[in-house]
């Protein structure tokens, strides 16, 4: 069993902790919450780097190793990193629970010390039609991310 965490970081009053753990080469499963958003979907990422430097502009694009479009969790062409949107609740907070087989936690596609993003905006999941849908599902600006880091190998 490998453990990850990733605690969020914004400049827009957003916060949150998501946890993420993988059993051998099953599916990778994320929990926690995120508060401070505005009710409503918003794009929910694994951005290909874990560099902050530059705030959340600096985790680069959605992690894509193995060179597709952006898409739905759930369609064949995807970038590993979509994953869809999470879902606000009038409270402007959400919980999250989701389970992904393209996130692991070991190996060559690893999201160790890669950047977990979320949006302002909803993810169109690539049928916006925006010139945007097919690399960014239009997702708006990048108001709270964090680094994935490995919290337990055990
Ligand atoms: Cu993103
Ligand atoms: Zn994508």
């Amino acid at each position: 069993m490998v453990k990850a965490v990733v605690v969020l970081n914004s400049s827009a009053g957003v916060s949150g902790t998501l946890y993420f753990t993988q059993e051998g080469d099953g599916p990778t499963a994320v929990t926690g919450s995120v508060s401070g958003l505005k009710p409503g979907l918003h794009g929910f990422h694994v951005h290909a780097l874990g560099d902050t430097t530059n705030g959340c502009m600096s985790t680069g694009p959605h992690f894509n190793p193995a060179n597709k479009e952006h898409g739905a969790p759930t369609d064949e062409n995807r970038h590993a990193g979509d994953l869809g949107n999470i879902v606000v609740g009038e409270e402007g907070t959400v919980s999250v629970n989701i389970s992904d087989v393209q996130i692991p936690l070991s190996g060559p596609n690893s999201i160790i010390g890669r950047a977990v993003v979320v949006h302002a905006d909803p993810d169109d999941l690539g049928k916006g039609g925006h010139e945007l849908s097919k690399s960014t599902g239009n997702a708006g600006g990048r108001i709270a991310c964090g680094k994935c880091t490995i919290s337990s190998a055990l």
